[in-house]
């Protein structure tokens, strides 16, 4: 009889535990015929995909990506820049300066990516071949072109031979590999403490061609012109040299401020920067 028991019980476990493994790999089994979820794809921000851009034309000559702080102290923004404090450029940038407890030594948001220069060549020795991609901030009120957060790539080399002809060919290789091989560059004097001399690059006007006017009259784009202004530049002053232990005697170089968004805006024929900071979905989406 307890035999008997026994088997039955035994008949029932057995059949439990198929049953109950049959039952979770019911459960678990994937039907493969089920349509797929289908997640939406975002795309990189048009000022990233921009900065990719630089960054690569940039690469296949030499130069490498360097980052740093947003958050600066005025002698990397400034002094170490040749601008001393009451010089009156620091009038022209409109500097956000941070709140800080009585006392604290003074922070500021930078307003150019121009401090990476000071702070690449005080970690290097030359040759130095940097850009520096990054977002600056300024107290500008926002409109159509103008916004106080912004982007630059800056660019520093600095060797014992560069002359100003590498500096121009440079920046004129960069411009064509950006905008194409017929659109034309031309500097004019320019101003900046911490280069010199310091140049502002144009480009022909990729909208018109250069001639100023368009089959519907003068060029609304260069205001009839054929020339639109890109960024500032120059040769380093010597006086800056000499905040990061270099001889100036003995090294060169150039460097050069470009900004993204004016950039990004002449050639995906965008009129209001404004839209890379609403991010309004409609807008990304057209740039995939
Ligand atoms: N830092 C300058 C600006 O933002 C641009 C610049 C960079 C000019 C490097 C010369 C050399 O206006």
């Amino acid at each position: 009889m307890r035999s008997y028991v026994d088997a039955k019980i035994e008949e029932r476990r057995v059949a439990i535990e198929v049953g109950a493994e049959e039952a979770a790999s019911a459960k678990d089994r994937v039907d493969l015929s089920l349509p797929g979820v289908v997640r939406p794809l975002g795309s990189r921000h048009l000022i990233r995909q921009v900065f990719q851009e630089i960054e690569d034309i940039f690469f296949s000559i030499g130069f490498s990506v360097v980052d740093g702080p947003e958050i600066e102290t005025p002698y990397y923004n400034f002094e170490a820049l040749n601008i001393p404090e009451f010089h009156p450029v620091r009038d022209d940038m409109d500097t956000f300066y941070l709140e800080l407890p009585k006392g604290a030594p003074g922070l500021l948001l930078r307003t150019h990516t121009s401090p990476m220069q000071i702070r690449t060549m005080e970690k290097q020795k030359p040759p130095v071949r940097v850009i520096v991609p990054g977002r600056v901030y300024r107290r500008d009120n926002p409109d159509a072109t103008h916004s106080f957060a912004f982007h630059q790539v800056e660019g520093l080399a600095v060797d014992t031979d560069i002359t100003f002809c590498d500096f121009t060919g440079t920046i004129e290789y960069f411009v064509k590999q950006f905008f194409g091989p017929s659109v034309k560059t031309r500097f004019r004097p320019s101003y900046f403490p911490f280069t010199e001399p310091s140049v502002e690059f144009d480009v022909s006007c990729v909208f018109c061609g250069g001639n100023g006017t368009t089959s519907s009259g003068t060029c609304g784009k260069c205001k009839g012109a054929g020339w639109i202004e890109l960024f500032g530049a120059g040769m380093v002053d010597p006086a800056v040299y000499g905040f990061v232990g270099y001889d100036p005697k003995k090294v060169t170089g150039f460097a050069f401020g470009i900004g993204i968004d004016r950039l990004a805006m002449l050639k995906y024929g965008i009129d209001d920067i404004q839209a890379f900071f609403q991010n309004d979905v409609r807008f990304l989406k057209q740039f995939p």
